[in-house]
């Protein structure tokens, strides 16, 4: 990622309607599949400038993050977060079986990620027989905008192609899904518009500021939850994958 969207993102992420409908998903999902006990742990994986994990991931077990950029994780200790990790997805810095559910929301893209059957491999190594993994990605090749290139987007994924991933590195997959579809319209529009008016090239979704718009993109992202998380979509901007190690792996 271009070094001043981590920036941007610590700023946005606590308000922004994409963060906070996405966080309902989330939780709707784990709801639905995860038992919490009292020793439950939790490997953010890419985590970023630490939102999910200084607010809500934090009810799913003690949670633990790894980032490969300094950057963002002295974002994260601004928030106080202290149990952080320099360290790639693709190289992960604790024994096996040391976690109960891998949370991974939006890193696998990255070109900085090499290989995304490593990193899904490396997060079956560190789960426990039975942990979940919780994997959020960018929907649809044909999909790239001037958004990917400022935060270095390698590949954008299909449902069937995120299946095959997890099969691959031994996971039993229990929901895997698009979202981001009721607003998939107006995203479309705006990415087709981009290719008659080319952007700055150095601006970012992240910073289009809706306005009074923020709170019903919020509610419309977040009314998907249920269909997410009982049925799925059948197209989106996102794909969510919710995936089992099994307990005889
Ligand atoms: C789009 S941000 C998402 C951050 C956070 N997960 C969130 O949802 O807000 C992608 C993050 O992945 C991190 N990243 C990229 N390649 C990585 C790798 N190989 N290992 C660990 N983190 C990586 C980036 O530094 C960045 O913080």
């Amino acid at each position: 990622m271009e070094p001043q969207e981590y920036g941007l993102m610590f700023e946005v992420e606590t308000a922004h309607w994409w963060y906070l409908g996405m966080e309902k998903i989330t939780r709707a999902t784990l709801n639905q599949w995860y038992s919490v006990n009292f020793n439950s742990s939790v490997l953010d994986a890419g985590c970023g400038t630490g939102a999910a994990m200084s607010t809500y991931l934090a009810d799913y077990g003690h949670v633990t993050g790894i980032d490969v950029s300094p950057l963002a994780l002295g974002f994260c200790r601004k928030r106080n977060l202290t149990s952080l990790a320099l360290a790639s997805v693709t190289n992960i810095p604790f024994p096996p079986e040391s976690f109960d559910l891998v949370t991974s929301f939006d890193v696998l893209y990255e070109q900085a990620v090499r290989n995304d059957l490593a990193a899904l491999d490396e997060f079956f190594r560190v789960l426990r027989p039975g942990g979940l993994t919780l994997l959020r990605l960018p929907a649809y090749d044909w999909l790239r905008g001037q958004h990917d290139l400022t935060i270095h987007t390698a590949r954008r994924y299909t449902v069937p192609q995120v299946t095959q991933l997890l099969k691959d590195s031994g996971f039993q997959p229990l929901r895997v899904t698009y979202a981001n579809t009721f607003l998939f319209p107006l995203a479309l529009a705006k990415r087709l518009l981009e290719r008659i008016f080319p952007p700055d090239p150095s601006s970012s979704d992240l910073s289009v500021n809706v306005g009074m718009l923020n709170g019903l993109f919020k509610h419309v992202l977040a009314s998907e939850a249920f269909f997410v998380s009982r049925i799925g979509l059948p197209f989106g901007l996102s794909v969510i994958a919710l995936a089992r190690k099994p307990q005889t792996a």
